[in-house]
Protein backbone atom coordinates (compact mmCIF):
# COMPACT_ATOMS: atom_id res chain seq x y z
CA UNK A 1 0.00 0.00 0.00
CA UNK A 2 1.09 3.73 -0.60
CA UNK A 3 0.10 7.11 1.09
CA UNK A 4 1.43 9.97 0.04
CA UNK A 5 1.85 12.68 2.74
CA UNK A 6 4.17 16.03 3.03
CA UNK A 7 5.17 15.42 5.90
CA UNK A 8 5.38 12.57 7.75
CA UNK A 9 6.72 12.09 11.30
CA UNK A 10 7.87 8.49 13.09
CA UNK A 11 7.00 8.88 17.21
CA UNK A 12 4.16 9.56 18.62
CA UNK A 13 5.74 11.34 22.23
CA UNK A 14 6.12 14.76 22.97
CA UNK A 15 8.36 16.10 20.20
CA UNK A 16 6.75 14.24 17.46
CA UNK A 17 2.99 15.55 18.15
CA UNK A 18 4.00 18.91 18.76
CA UNK A 19 5.94 18.99 15.43
CA UNK A 20 3.05 17.22 13.99
CA UNK A 21 0.82 19.81 15.28
CA UNK A 22 2.96 22.62 13.67
CA UNK A 23 3.53 21.45 10.36
CA UNK A 24 0.08 20.25 9.98
CA UNK A 25 -0.59 24.15 10.02
CA UNK A 26 0.77 24.43 6.48
CA UNK A 27 1.14 20.66 5.58
CA UNK A 28 -0.52 17.29 4.86
CA UNK A 29 0.78 15.51 7.60
CA UNK A 30 0.85 11.77 9.07
CA UNK A 31 2.19 10.47 12.48
CA UNK A 32 3.04 6.59 13.02
CA UNK A 33 3.75 5.25 15.88
CA UNK A 34 4.09 1.54 17.09
CA UNK A 35 2.01 2.25 19.59
CA UNK A 36 -1.21 3.74 20.31
CA UNK A 37 -0.22 7.57 20.99
CA UNK A 38 -0.88 8.73 24.49
CA UNK A 39 1.10 5.36 25.41
CA UNK A 40 4.00 6.91 23.75
CA UNK A 41 7.51 7.21 26.52
CA UNK A 42 6.51 10.81 27.11
CA UNK A 43 3.74 10.07 29.60
CA UNK A 44 6.76 8.36 31.96
CA UNK A 45 7.86 12.35 32.42
CA UNK A 46 6.47 12.86 35.79
CA UNK A 47 8.31 15.11 37.89
CA UNK A 48 7.75 18.64 35.59
CA UNK A 49 8.82 21.01 32.46
CA UNK A 50 11.77 23.65 33.46
CA UNK A 51 11.16 27.45 32.71
CA UNK A 52 12.20 30.73 34.11
CA UNK A 53 8.85 32.13 34.70
CA UNK A 54 9.52 33.38 38.19
CA UNK A 55 6.10 32.36 39.41
CA UNK A 56 7.03 31.70 42.83
CA UNK A 57 10.82 33.46 43.33
CA UNK A 58 13.17 35.23 41.09
CA UNK A 59 14.33 33.43 38.14
CA UNK A 60 15.52 34.26 34.50
CA UNK A 61 16.20 32.49 31.38
CA UNK A 62 20.06 33.17 31.71
CA UNK A 63 20.18 31.19 35.04
CA UNK A 64 18.63 28.33 33.10
CA UNK A 65 20.76 28.04 29.97
CA UNK A 66 24.14 28.20 32.49
CA UNK A 67 22.73 25.32 34.80
CA UNK A 68 22.01 23.63 31.67
CA UNK A 69 25.73 24.00 30.13
CA UNK A 70 26.86 23.66 33.47
CA UNK A 71 24.36 20.57 34.48
CA UNK A 72 26.16 19.26 30.83
CA UNK A 73 29.11 19.15 32.03
CA UNK A 74 30.28 22.13 29.19
CA UNK A 75 29.30 19.29 26.43
CA UNK A 76 25.71 21.71 25.32
CA UNK A 77 25.98 23.28 22.45
CA UNK A 78 25.71 27.21 23.87
CA UNK A 79 23.41 28.21 21.00
CA UNK A 80 21.01 25.76 21.51
CA UNK A 81 21.05 26.40 25.49
CA UNK A 82 20.11 29.85 25.01
CA UNK A 83 17.32 28.78 22.85
CA UNK A 84 16.22 26.32 24.86
CA UNK A 85 15.91 28.45 28.04
CA UNK A 86 14.46 31.30 26.28
CA UNK A 87 11.83 29.67 24.44
CA UNK A 88 10.79 27.34 27.08
CA UNK A 89 8.85 30.71 28.92
CA UNK A 90 6.82 30.76 26.08
CA UNK A 91 6.50 27.15 25.37
CA UNK A 92 5.04 26.45 29.09
CA UNK A 93 2.30 29.06 28.51
CA UNK A 94 1.44 27.65 25.01
CA UNK A 95 1.10 24.57 27.00
CA UNK A 96 -1.21 25.93 29.48
CA UNK A 97 -3.49 27.82 26.96
CA UNK A 98 -4.06 24.56 24.99
CA UNK A 99 -5.68 23.42 28.23
CA UNK A 100 -2.41 21.27 30.39
CA UNK A 101 -3.62 21.13 33.68
CA UNK A 102 -0.96 22.69 35.86
CA UNK A 103 -0.69 22.57 39.32
CA UNK A 104 -1.74 26.25 40.58
CA UNK A 105 -0.13 28.73 43.52
CA UNK A 106 -2.42 29.91 45.99
CA UNK A 107 -2.40 33.46 43.66
CA UNK A 108 -3.94 30.94 40.24
CA UNK A 109 -0.11 31.50 38.67
CA UNK A 110 1.73 27.66 37.38
CA UNK A 111 3.59 26.80 40.56
CA UNK A 112 6.76 25.72 40.25
CA UNK A 113 9.18 23.24 42.04
CA UNK A 114 13.03 22.30 42.62
CA UNK A 115 14.75 19.73 40.37
CA UNK A 116 18.25 18.75 40.50
CA UNK A 117 21.36 21.11 39.07
CA UNK A 118 18.78 24.21 39.01
CA UNK A 119 19.72 27.13 40.28
CA UNK A 120 19.08 30.67 41.22
CA UNK A 121 22.02 33.29 40.03
CA UNK A 122 24.59 30.62 38.56
CA UNK A 123 24.55 28.50 41.63
CA UNK A 124 23.75 29.55 44.38
CA UNK A 125 20.80 27.60 45.68
CA UNK A 126 18.23 25.88 44.18
CA UNK A 127 15.42 27.84 42.40
CA UNK A 128 11.83 26.83 42.09
CA UNK A 129 12.30 26.15 38.10
CA UNK A 130 10.21 23.61 37.44
CA UNK A 131 6.31 23.66 36.03
CA UNK A 132 4.59 20.63 37.05
CA UNK A 133 1.01 19.08 36.95
CA UNK A 134 1.41 16.67 39.99
CA UNK A 135 4.27 13.92 38.85
CA UNK A 136 2.31 13.18 35.69
CA UNK A 137 3.41 16.30 33.90
CA UNK A 138 4.61 14.12 30.45
CA UNK A 139 1.35 12.41 30.70
CA UNK A 140 -0.39 15.40 30.47
CA UNK A 141 1.15 16.70 27.57
CA UNK A 142 0.88 14.01 25.36
CA UNK A 143 -3.18 14.26 26.05
CA UNK A 144 -3.05 18.32 25.23
CA UNK A 145 -0.73 17.61 22.08
CA UNK A 146 -2.72 14.81 21.18
CA UNK A 147 -6.04 16.43 21.33
CA UNK A 148 -4.55 19.49 19.51
CA UNK A 149 -3.12 17.24 16.61
CA UNK A 150 -6.56 15.79 15.98
CA UNK A 151 -8.18 19.08 16.05
CA UNK A 152 -6.18 20.08 13.09
CA UNK A 153 -6.92 17.10 11.02
CA UNK A 154 -3.37 15.32 11.27
CA UNK A 155 -3.66 11.18 10.09
CA UNK A 156 -2.59 9.01 12.98
CA UNK A 157 -0.96 5.38 11.73
CA UNK A 158 -1.06 3.93 15.16
CA UNK A 159 1.15 0.78 15.61
CA UNK A 160 2.63 1.25 12.69
CA UNK A 161 6.58 0.12 12.93
CA UNK A 162 9.06 1.21 11.33
CA UNK A 163 11.18 -0.57 9.00
CA UNK A 164 13.34 1.57 6.20
CA UNK A 165 13.69 4.79 5.25
CA UNK A 166 14.15 6.08 1.64
CA UNK A 167 17.07 7.86 1.17
CA UNK A 168 18.38 8.86 -2.37
CA UNK A 169 22.12 10.54 -1.61
CA UNK A 170 21.14 13.01 0.74
CA UNK A 171 17.42 13.20 0.10
CA UNK A 172 14.87 11.74 1.96
CA UNK A 173 11.81 10.48 0.41
CA UNK A 174 9.91 8.61 2.41
CA UNK A 175 9.58 5.86 4.64
CA UNK A 176 8.76 1.83 4.61
CA UNK A 177 6.76 0.70 7.74
CA UNK A 178 5.06 -2.45 9.01
CA UNK A 179 1.54 -2.36 10.25
CA UNK A 180 1.03 -4.80 13.43
CA UNK A 181 -2.28 -5.21 12.91
CA UNK A 182 -1.95 -6.84 9.62
CA UNK A 183 1.43 -7.74 9.01
CA UNK A 184 1.34 -5.72 5.50
CA UNK A 185 4.36 -3.41 4.53
CA UNK A 186 3.28 0.09 3.92
CA UNK A 187 5.48 2.90 1.65
CA UNK A 188 4.50 6.59 2.99
CA UNK A 189 5.88 8.70 0.15
CA UNK A 190 6.78 12.08 1.98
CA UNK A 191 8.39 15.48 1.28
CA UNK A 192 9.97 15.64 4.86
CA UNK A 193 10.42 13.17 7.48
CA UNK A 194 11.15 13.45 11.36
CA UNK A 195 12.13 10.92 13.74
CA UNK A 196 10.74 11.51 16.69
CA UNK A 197 11.35 8.00 18.38
CA UNK A 198 12.40 8.04 21.55
CA UNK A 199 15.09 6.61 23.78
CA UNK A 200 16.94 2.97 23.35
CA UNK A 201 17.03 2.32 27.53
CA UNK A 202 16.27 -1.54 26.84
CA UNK A 203 19.60 -2.08 26.10
CA UNK A 204 20.02 -2.11 30.07
CA UNK A 205 18.35 -4.59 32.31
CA UNK A 206 17.56 -1.87 35.08
CA UNK A 207 16.17 1.12 32.96
CA UNK A 208 13.19 3.41 33.71
CA UNK A 209 12.58 3.45 29.81
CA UNK A 210 9.55 1.54 28.62
CA UNK A 211 9.41 -1.85 26.14
CA UNK A 212 9.33 0.14 23.43
CA UNK A 213 12.55 2.31 23.76
CA UNK A 214 14.50 0.56 21.50
CA UNK A 215 16.45 2.81 19.31
CA UNK A 216 13.86 2.08 16.44
CA UNK A 217 15.03 5.33 14.59
CA UNK A 218 18.70 5.82 15.37
CA UNK A 219 19.22 2.41 14.76
CA UNK A 220 18.07 2.57 11.16
CA UNK A 221 19.58 5.50 10.65
CA UNK A 222 23.13 4.29 11.95
CA UNK A 223 22.80 1.59 9.34
CA UNK A 224 21.75 4.08 7.01
CA UNK A 225 25.44 5.49 6.64
CA UNK A 226 23.65 8.58 9.35
CA UNK A 227 26.28 9.40 11.98
CA UNK A 228 24.83 9.19 15.65
CA UNK A 229 26.40 11.81 17.90
CA UNK A 230 28.00 11.68 21.90
CA UNK A 231 26.27 8.12 22.33
CA UNK A 232 29.03 7.13 25.14
CA UNK A 233 26.74 9.90 27.68
CA UNK A 234 23.89 7.75 28.91
CA UNK A 235 22.05 8.89 31.64
CA UNK A 236 21.20 6.89 34.70
CA UNK A 237 18.55 8.20 37.10
CA UNK A 238 19.37 7.85 40.62
CA UNK A 239 15.73 6.51 41.66
CA UNK A 240 14.37 4.05 39.82
CA UNK A 241 12.60 1.60 42.64
CA UNK A 242 15.19 -0.92 43.53
CA UNK A 243 15.22 -4.41 41.32
CA UNK A 244 13.38 -3.13 38.83
CA UNK A 245 14.24 0.23 37.40
CA UNK A 246 10.51 2.10 37.42
CA UNK A 247 11.53 5.90 37.92
CA UNK A 248 10.61 7.59 41.03
CA UNK A 249 10.42 11.23 40.19
CA UNK A 250 13.08 13.92 41.36
CA UNK A 251 10.11 15.92 42.38
CA UNK A 252 10.45 13.43 45.74
CA UNK A 253 13.69 15.12 46.47
CA UNK A 254 12.20 18.53 44.75
CA UNK A 255 9.30 18.59 47.46
CA UNK A 256 12.28 17.88 50.39
CA UNK A 257 12.97 14.23 49.77
CA UNK A 258 16.38 13.00 51.59
CA UNK A 259 18.55 10.43 50.09
CA UNK A 260 19.80 8.15 53.30
CA UNK A 261 22.66 4.92 53.23
CA UNK A 262 21.94 2.36 55.77
CA UNK A 263 23.23 4.17 58.23
CA UNK A 264 20.22 6.69 57.82
CA UNK A 265 22.96 8.97 56.84
CA UNK A 266 22.07 11.70 54.06
CA UNK A 267 25.19 10.74 52.57
CA UNK A 268 24.70 13.62 49.98
CA UNK A 269 26.25 16.03 52.42
CA UNK A 270 29.75 14.60 51.37
CA UNK A 271 29.46 14.80 48.15
CA UNK A 272 27.60 18.42 46.91
CA UNK A 273 27.20 19.96 50.13
CA UNK A 274 25.40 22.98 48.68
CA UNK A 275 22.58 21.32 46.63
CA UNK A 276 22.94 18.32 48.53
CA UNK A 277 20.26 15.73 47.24
CA UNK A 278 19.50 18.27 44.22
CA UNK A 279 23.09 17.95 42.43
CA UNK A 280 22.70 16.53 39.26
CA UNK A 281 21.95 13.06 38.64
CA UNK A 282 25.52 11.77 37.45
CA UNK A 283 26.61 13.25 40.84
CA UNK A 284 24.06 11.32 42.33
CA UNK A 285 24.16 7.89 40.96
CA UNK A 286 27.64 8.35 41.45
CA UNK A 287 27.67 9.17 45.24
CA UNK A 288 24.96 6.01 45.78
CA UNK A 289 27.10 3.97 43.59
CA UNK A 290 30.16 4.68 46.22
CA UNK A 291 27.62 4.26 49.05
CA UNK A 292 27.19 0.73 48.04
CA UNK A 293 30.81 0.02 47.59
CA UNK A 294 32.12 1.23 50.57
CA UNK A 295 29.81 -1.14 51.74
CA UNK A 296 27.04 1.45 53.29
CA UNK A 297 24.31 0.24 51.24
CA UNK A 298 21.10 -1.92 52.13
CA UNK A 299 21.58 -5.63 51.47
CA UNK A 300 19.12 -6.58 48.56
CA UNK A 301 18.25 -10.13 47.16
CA UNK A 302 16.70 -8.94 43.75
CA UNK A 303 19.35 -7.26 41.75
CA UNK A 304 23.34 -6.52 41.09
CA UNK A 305 23.36 -4.39 43.45
CA UNK A 306 22.50 -2.90 47.17
CA UNK A 307 20.48 0.13 47.32
CA UNK A 308 19.72 2.95 48.96
CA UNK A 309 16.52 4.87 50.69
CA UNK A 310 14.61 7.98 49.29
CA UNK A 311 13.33 8.98 52.42
CA UNK A 312 9.77 11.26 51.63
CA UNK A 313 7.91 9.99 55.39
CA UNK A 314 8.70 13.77 56.82
CA UNK A 315 6.55 15.10 53.80
CA UNK A 316 3.73 13.93 54.88
CA UNK A 317 0.90 12.07 53.73
CA UNK A 318 -0.93 15.21 52.46
CA UNK A 319 1.70 16.37 49.94
CA UNK A 320 1.84 13.29 48.96
CA UNK A 321 -0.95 12.76 47.76
CA UNK A 322 -1.24 15.86 46.11
CA UNK A 323 2.06 16.59 44.96
CA UNK A 324 3.12 12.95 44.26
CA UNK A 325 0.29 10.69 43.78
CA UNK A 326 1.68 8.23 41.06
CA UNK A 327 4.69 7.59 43.16
CA UNK A 328 2.86 6.53 45.77
CA UNK A 329 0.90 4.41 43.81
CA UNK A 330 3.66 2.85 42.41
CA UNK A 331 5.62 2.36 45.52
CA UNK A 332 2.27 0.92 47.11
CA UNK A 333 2.19 -1.32 43.89
CA UNK A 334 5.54 -2.76 43.29
CA UNK A 335 7.07 -2.38 46.78
CA UNK A 336 4.00 -2.71 48.97
CA UNK A 337 5.30 0.38 51.27
CA UNK A 338 3.08 3.96 51.48
CA UNK A 339 5.73 6.47 51.51
CA UNK A 340 4.48 8.48 53.64
CA UNK A 341 5.41 5.64 56.18
CA UNK A 342 8.54 4.38 54.83
CA UNK A 343 11.40 4.73 52.75
CA UNK A 344 11.48 3.70 49.09
CA UNK A 345 13.91 1.46 48.30
CA UNK A 346 16.39 3.15 45.50
CA UNK A 347 18.88 2.12 42.58
CA UNK A 348 20.14 3.68 39.94
CA UNK A 349 18.65 3.24 36.73
CA UNK A 350 19.01 3.92 32.98
CA UNK A 351 17.13 6.74 31.99
CA UNK A 352 17.98 8.58 29.11
CA UNK A 353 20.49 8.85 26.20
CA UNK A 354 21.69 12.27 26.14
CA UNK A 355 23.43 11.57 22.31
CA UNK A 356 21.65 10.47 19.15
CA UNK A 357 20.68 11.55 15.99
CA UNK A 358 22.95 14.75 15.18
CA UNK A 359 20.36 17.97 14.59
CA UNK A 360 20.69 21.62 14.12
CA UNK A 361 18.50 23.69 16.09
CA UNK A 362 15.58 23.31 13.73
CA UNK A 363 15.82 19.38 13.14
CA UNK A 364 18.21 19.29 10.39
CA UNK A 365 19.76 16.13 10.76
CA UNK A 366 23.31 16.39 9.96
CA UNK A 367 25.48 14.59 7.55
CA UNK A 368 28.31 15.02 9.30
CA UNK A 369 30.23 17.12 11.36
CA UNK A 370 31.10 19.77 9.16
CA UNK A 371 28.00 21.68 8.27
CA UNK A 372 26.06 19.61 5.94
CA UNK A 373 22.66 18.20 6.07
CA UNK A 374 20.47 16.10 5.15
CA UNK A 375 17.57 17.12 2.49
CA UNK A 376 13.93 16.47 3.93
CA UNK A 377 15.25 14.60 7.19
CA UNK A 378 14.87 16.00 10.85
CA UNK A 379 14.65 14.02 14.04
CA UNK A 380 13.63 15.63 17.48
CA UNK A 381 13.04 14.38 20.85
CA UNK A 382 15.52 12.11 22.65
CA UNK A 383 16.35 10.10 19.43
CA UNK A 384 17.72 13.57 18.41
CA UNK A 385 20.94 15.50 19.85
CA UNK A 386 21.35 18.88 19.39
CA UNK A 387 23.11 18.83 21.78
CA UNK A 388 21.50 20.58 24.30
CA UNK A 389 21.82 17.73 26.93
CA UNK A 390 25.86 17.38 26.73
CA UNK A 391 27.37 14.96 28.52
CA UNK A 392 24.35 14.87 31.52
CA UNK A 393 20.95 16.19 31.13
CA UNK A 394 19.28 18.17 33.99
CA UNK A 395 15.84 17.22 35.32
CA UNK A 396 13.17 18.35 33.60
CA UNK A 397 15.18 19.28 30.83
CA UNK A 398 13.65 16.43 28.69
CA UNK A 399 10.43 17.70 28.39
CA UNK A 400 11.42 20.86 27.49
CA UNK A 401 13.71 19.89 24.58
CA UNK A 402 10.35 17.75 23.06
CA UNK A 403 8.69 21.17 23.15
CA UNK A 404 10.94 23.38 22.57
CA UNK A 405 12.60 21.49 19.78
CA UNK A 406 9.77 19.55 18.18
CA UNK A 407 7.91 22.52 17.63
CA UNK A 408 11.09 24.52 15.77
CA UNK A 409 11.07 21.31 13.65
CA UNK A 410 7.88 21.03 12.68
CA UNK A 411 7.44 24.58 11.46
CA UNK A 412 11.11 24.01 9.62
CA UNK A 413 9.26 21.04 7.58
CA UNK A 414 6.19 23.12 6.99
CA UNK A 415 8.59 25.89 5.16
CA UNK A 416 10.52 22.54 3.33
CA UNK A 417 7.84 21.36 2.08
CA UNK A 418 6.37 24.43 0.13
CA UNK A 419 9.51 24.86 -1.62
CA UNK A 420 9.94 20.95 -2.30
CA UNK A 421 8.56 18.31 -4.34
CA UNK A 422 8.38 14.95 -3.59
CA UNK A 423 10.98 12.66 -4.92
CA UNK A 424 11.30 11.06 -8.27
CA UNK A 425 10.29 7.70 -6.89
CA UNK A 426 12.46 4.88 -7.58
CA UNK A 427 10.42 1.63 -9.27
CA UNK A 428 11.43 -0.54 -6.66
CA UNK A 429 11.58 1.22 -3.80
CA UNK A 430 13.86 -0.13 -0.79
CA UNK A 431 13.17 -4.21 0.17
CA UNK A 432 15.67 -3.79 2.50
CA UNK A 433 12.49 -4.23 5.57
CA UNK A 434 10.91 -6.82 3.64
CA UNK A 435 14.11 -8.44 3.08
CA UNK A 436 15.05 -8.75 6.75
CA UNK A 437 11.32 -9.89 7.86
CA UNK A 438 11.90 -12.54 4.87
CA UNK A 439 15.42 -13.51 6.07
CA UNK A 440 14.11 -14.19 9.89
CA UNK A 441 11.40 -15.97 8.91
CA UNK A 442 13.85 -18.65 6.53
CA UNK A 443 16.24 -18.80 9.23
CA UNK A 444 15.37 -22.40 11.04
CA UNK A 445 16.14 -23.52 14.88
CA UNK A 446 18.89 -20.38 15.49
CA UNK A 447 20.01 -19.36 18.70
CA UNK A 448 16.95 -17.72 21.00
CA UNK A 449 16.52 -14.13 20.38
CA UNK A 450 15.07 -13.95 24.23
CA UNK A 451 18.73 -15.27 25.58
CA UNK A 452 20.64 -12.56 23.04
CA UNK A 453 18.58 -10.14 25.10
CA UNK A 454 18.96 -10.91 28.30
CA UNK A 455 22.74 -11.04 28.07
CA UNK A 456 22.86 -8.09 26.29
CA UNK A 457 21.23 -5.92 29.16
CA UNK A 458 23.39 -8.04 31.69
CA UNK A 459 26.52 -7.12 29.85
CA UNK A 460 25.27 -3.00 29.31
CA UNK A 461 24.16 -2.94 32.88
CA UNK A 462 27.27 -4.82 34.46
CA UNK A 463 30.33 -3.15 32.59
CA UNK A 464 28.66 -0.38 31.06
CA UNK A 465 26.89 1.39 33.92
CA UNK A 466 27.20 4.03 35.71
CA UNK A 467 31.33 3.35 36.33
CA UNK A 468 33.11 2.17 33.11
CA UNK A 469 36.79 0.48 33.14
CA UNK A 470 38.45 -0.31 29.90
CA UNK A 471 38.50 -4.15 30.80
CA UNK A 472 34.78 -4.63 31.22
CA UNK A 473 33.90 -2.27 28.20
CA UNK A 474 36.24 -4.65 26.13
CA UNK A 475 34.63 -7.60 27.62
CA UNK A 476 31.40 -6.16 26.82
CA UNK A 477 32.21 -5.14 23.18
CA UNK A 478 33.04 -9.02 22.60
CA UNK A 479 29.93 -10.13 23.76
CA UNK A 480 27.74 -7.86 22.22
CA UNK A 481 29.80 -8.46 18.61
CA UNK A 482 29.21 -12.54 19.53
CA UNK A 483 25.57 -11.53 20.10
CA UNK A 484 25.41 -9.56 16.96
CA UNK A 485 26.57 -12.73 15.16
CA UNK A 486 24.45 -14.76 16.75
CA UNK A 487 21.31 -12.22 15.60
CA UNK A 488 22.14 -12.71 12.01
CA UNK A 489 20.73 -16.77 12.73
CA UNK A 490 17.70 -15.80 14.96
CA UNK A 491 14.56 -17.62 13.48
CA UNK A 492 10.92 -16.65 13.37
CA UNK A 493 8.73 -18.71 15.50
CA UNK A 494 5.81 -17.28 14.78
CA UNK A 495 5.24 -16.68 11.11
CA UNK A 496 1.57 -15.71 11.16
CA UNK A 497 0.70 -12.15 10.01
CA UNK A 498 -1.10 -10.29 12.40
CA UNK A 499 -0.23 -9.06 15.42
CA UNK A 500 3.00 -10.96 15.21
CA UNK A 501 4.70 -9.51 18.42
CA UNK A 502 7.85 -11.98 18.10
CA UNK A 503 8.40 -10.54 15.00
CA UNK A 504 8.73 -6.74 16.16
CA UNK A 505 10.59 -7.85 18.90
CA UNK A 506 13.42 -9.49 16.93
CA UNK A 507 13.37 -6.30 14.84
CA UNK A 508 13.61 -3.92 18.28
CA UNK A 509 16.42 -6.28 19.33
CA UNK A 510 18.42 -5.90 16.21
CA UNK A 511 18.38 -2.23 16.70
CA UNK A 512 19.19 -2.41 20.21
CA UNK A 513 22.25 -4.41 19.60
CA UNK A 514 23.59 -2.19 16.75
CA UNK A 515 23.12 1.12 19.46
CA UNK A 516 24.87 -1.11 22.57
CA UNK A 517 27.60 -1.69 19.91
CA UNK A 518 28.04 1.62 18.86
CA UNK A 519 27.38 2.88 23.20
CA UNK A 520 30.06 0.86 23.94
CA UNK A 521 32.42 1.24 21.41
CA UNK A 522 32.14 5.21 22.08
CA UNK A 523 32.57 4.89 25.87
CA UNK A 524 35.81 3.14 25.55
CA UNK A 525 36.77 5.34 22.98
CA UNK A 526 36.42 8.30 25.37
CA UNK A 527 39.45 8.29 27.31
CA UNK A 528 38.44 11.16 30.39
CA UNK A 529 35.11 10.90 33.18
CA UNK A 530 33.02 13.94 31.83
CA UNK A 531 28.97 13.88 33.14
CA UNK A 532 27.20 10.62 33.04
CA UNK A 533 30.47 8.91 31.58
CA UNK A 534 32.18 8.33 34.94
CA UNK A 535 35.58 5.41 33.89
CA UNK A 536 37.49 4.11 36.49
CA UNK A 537 40.60 4.39 34.97
CA UNK A 538 40.02 7.90 33.51
CA UNK A 539 38.63 9.64 36.59
CA UNK A 540 39.25 13.22 35.49
CA UNK A 541 37.47 15.58 33.06
CA UNK A 542 40.31 16.14 29.96
CA UNK A 543 39.09 19.76 28.29
CA UNK A 544 42.83 19.29 26.03
CA UNK A 545 41.82 16.09 24.65
CA UNK A 546 37.65 15.35 24.58
CA UNK A 547 36.20 19.12 25.03
CA UNK A 548 34.53 17.49 21.70
CA UNK A 549 31.28 15.77 20.63
CA UNK A 550 32.35 11.95 18.67
CA UNK A 551 30.26 11.15 15.94
CA UNK A 552 29.66 7.22 15.96
CA UNK A 553 29.22 5.66 12.04
CA UNK A 554 28.51 2.60 11.13
CA UNK A 555 30.07 0.98 7.63
CA UNK A 556 30.30 -2.72 6.81
CA UNK A 557 29.21 -3.26 10.53
CA UNK A 558 32.08 -2.15 11.82
CA UNK A 559 31.78 1.12 14.31
CA UNK A 560 34.34 4.56 13.85
CA UNK A 561 34.54 7.64 15.25
CA UNK A 562 34.98 11.04 14.27
CA UNK A 563 34.78 14.39 16.18
CA UNK A 564 32.53 17.54 16.11
CA UNK A 565 33.58 20.48 17.64
CA UNK A 566 31.18 22.25 21.04
CA UNK A 567 29.76 25.34 20.13
CA UNK A 568 30.83 27.70 23.33
CA UNK A 569 30.06 31.04 22.74
CA UNK A 570 29.64 32.05 26.05
CA UNK A 571 30.84 30.07 29.27
CA UNK A 572 34.28 28.88 29.24
CA UNK A 573 34.58 25.20 30.87
CA UNK A 574 35.53 25.31 34.57
CA UNK A 575 35.14 22.41 37.50
CA UNK A 576 31.97 21.27 38.19
CA UNK A 577 31.02 22.02 42.25
CA UNK A 578 27.49 21.97 43.32
O1 LIG B 1 12.52 12.53 37.76
C1 LIG B 1 11.74 12.82 36.87
O2 LIG B 1 10.61 13.24 37.07
C2 LIG B 1 12.22 12.71 35.49
C3 LIG B 1 12.19 13.74 34.71
C4 LIG B 1 13.14 13.85 33.62
O3 LIG B 1 13.81 12.88 33.28
O4 LIG B 1 13.28 14.95 33.09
Amino acid sequence: MIHEYEAVIIGSGGAGLYAALEASKKAKTAVLSKLYPIRSHTGAAQGGISAALGNVEEDKPEWHAFDTVKGGDYLVDQNAANILAETSVQAVYDLENRGLPFNRTPEGLIDQRRFGGHTRNFGQAPVRRACYAADRTGHMILQTLYQQCIKNNVSFFDEFHIVDVILDQKKCGGIIALELATGDIHIFKSKAVLFATGGFGRMFSITSNAYANTGDGPALLLRKGVPLEDLEFFQFHPTGIYGMGILITEGVRGEGGILRNQDGERFMEQYAPKLLDLAPRDMIARAIMNQISKGKGIKGDQSIYDYVHLDATHLGAEVIEEKLPEISDFSKTYLGIDPAKKPIPVQPTAHYAMGGIPTDENGRVAADGKGSFYEGLYAAGECACVSVHGANRLGTNSLVDLIVFGKRAGVEMAKFVHGSHFLRFPKHPPKSGKALIEKLKENRNGPQPEKIRSQLQKYMTEKVGVYRGEEDMQKALTVINHLREEYKKVSLQDTNKPFNTHLLELLELGNLLDLAYATAFCALDRKETRGAHARNDYPERDDKNWLKHTLAWLKDDRVSVSAKPVDIVKWKPKPRKY
